[in-house]
């Protein structure tokens, strides 16, 4: 303990141990436990991440290259590049050289559901989760492909427990055990105003999770990159566990990735205003990169180009994929994602030990970004899909994308897609993911079956496998 403490005080952190004399056995131990895992000589690069919070330094952007899409109007053509490779996806599927990795780690605040995110029941009309519906679609992928994708997900402390066991209690929605993996992400600490470690209680600092750029760290310390490696996987098909419509495994964009030689490619739709809350692909001082919207200027955001569309039009939607190879190279190197800082409403207790709940920020929380890969990748490729075909997060109560909003846009997307074969919209639908997952297959799959002429589509419509 005067080992840690001695440490703590020549950081200027002496105050965790403000309340060591009246804590029990157990606290004391838990204490010590928690302190010796944080690293103090991060805390330079935690007070840099504050500075660039608060002084942000000057960027050099310019738009960068992507492959647009070949049509804009429903039911949507990918750039021809991408569907000229996608054969060569497929056989990367077919050959079982593809992972799949969501990151399912964030405390999904703003939804303000108490449980991992992916437990919501978020379809329609049966109230299929989040989770089941990624499960959904990889059995279609093993279907297509004869293969069916590993799926690493990323959890956090405070959701691994409930996480595994919701996938336990389903039995892994039909996945084979042994093919999904749950691994934990990092924890960061929080500093107040002062620079001080936020104390949540009197044995216990504040830690919360890392970002999804923890990734990195965890995918190497729990041994994920090795079992990529060893189960041949070369490419990792990267999703966010909010976004309903993403494919899990995209054979174009995966064939267009590898003809790219690229490291890491990204999907991106084109912004419907400038001010969108979205990271935004472009150059910086001619690097590719995510900038996050509130780093643009007013009028840098309204720039247009000599047709009167946004200059910088490329949302990312948080859509990756990683080659294997890369992310060892990184993790070998020791390579730190850069941190960035964020004033949050960290709960606390003050020096007298009363707990509060603040209403307004009160401290710096600390994560790392995924997409901080890219300005480090050799080549990077960006393609452009269609917005309702394939971003329809969940984050918000309420709003487009809450739950209602979110059911209402899967809804209208796929019931548009009934129309065009069948001449009429069902007053509801829900489409299994393991059916179609964008609207060109819902096509096909209903020309191409017969019965659907007799569907009644006065009364909702649940097309199942
Ligand atoms: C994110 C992107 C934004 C992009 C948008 C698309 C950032 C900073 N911004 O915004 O550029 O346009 O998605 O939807 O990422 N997660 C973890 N561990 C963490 C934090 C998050 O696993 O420590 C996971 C969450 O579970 C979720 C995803 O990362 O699946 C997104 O996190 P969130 O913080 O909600 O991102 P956004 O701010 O919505």
């Amino acid at each position: 303990m005067e080992e840690t403490r001695t440490k703590f005080e020549a950081a200027g952190q002496g105050h965790v141990f403000r309340w060591w004399d009246e804590l029990g056995e157990r606290s004391r131990r838990r204490l010590l436990r928690q302190l010796d895992a944080v690293d103090l000589s991060r805390l330079d690069e935690m007070q840099a991440a504050i500075a660039a919070l608060k002084t942000p330094h000057q960027r050099n952007l310019s738009p960068a290259p992507a492959f647009g899409l070949a049509d804009e109007n429903f039911p949507y053509l990918l750039n021809d590049a991408a569907r000229a490779m996608a054969p060569q996806g497929e056989k990367e599927l077919r050959d079982g050289r593809v992972g799949v990795l969501l990151v399912a780690g964030g405390q999904g605040t703003r939804l303000g559901f108490d449980g991992p995110k992916g437990c919501y029941e978020i379809l329609p009309l049966t109230g299929m989760t989040l989770f089941e519906v990624f499960a959904r679609k990889l059995i279609r992928v093993g279907r297509e492909y004869g293969k069916t994708p590993p799926l690493y997900v990323m959890v956090g402390n405070h959701n691994e427990a409930a996480t595994r066991n919701f996938w336990e209690d389903h039995e892994y929605f039909g996945l084979n055990h042994d093919d999904v993996k749950f691994f934990a992400q990092g924890e960061m600490p929080a500093l107040d105003d002062d620079g001080k470690l936020v104390m949540a209680a009197k044995d216990a600092i504040f830690t919360g999770p890392d970002g999804h750029g923890g990734v990195l760290q965890a995918l190497h310390a729990k041994g994920m990159l090795d079992d990529m490696r060893r189960r041949g996987i070369r490419t990792i098909s990267y999703l966010q566990v909010d976004n309903l419509q993403t494919p899990v495994a995209d054979a174009a964009f995966i064939g267009l990735h590898m003809s790219e030689g690229a490291e890491v490619s990204l999907k991106v739709i084109r912004k419907n205003e400038p001010g969108e809350r979205v990271g935004i692909y472009c150059l910086d001082d001619g690097v590719p990169g995510i900038v996050e919207y509130s780093e643009f200027s007013e009028a840098q955001a309204n720039e247009r180009d000599d047709r009167g569309r946004l200059k910088y039009w490329q949302g990312s939607i948080a859509v990756h994929l990683f080659g294997v190879d890369f992310l060892m190279r990184l993790v070998q190197k020791g390579t730190d994602l850069p941190l960035h800082a964020a004033h949050k409403k960290v709960p606390y207790i003050d020096a007298e030990g009363v707990e509060h709940q603040p209403d307004e920020p009160n401290a710096f929380k600390f994560e790392r970004f995924v997409f901080d890969t890219i300005p480090m990748a050799s080549n990077v490729m960006c393609l452009e899909v269609p917005r309702v075909e394939q971003f329809l997060p969940l984050k918000n109560a309420d709003g487009p994308h809450g739950p209602d909003g979110v059911r209402q846009s899967y809804q209208d997307f796929f019931s548009a897609a009934v129309e065009a074969v069948l001449g009429k919209k069902p007053p509801q639908i829900e489409v299994d993911p393991a059916v179609a997952e964008n609207a060109r297959d819902l096509i096909e799959y209903l020309k191409a079956n017969d019965d659907a002429k007799s569907w009644d589509l006065s009364r909702p419509l649940h097309i199942k496998a």
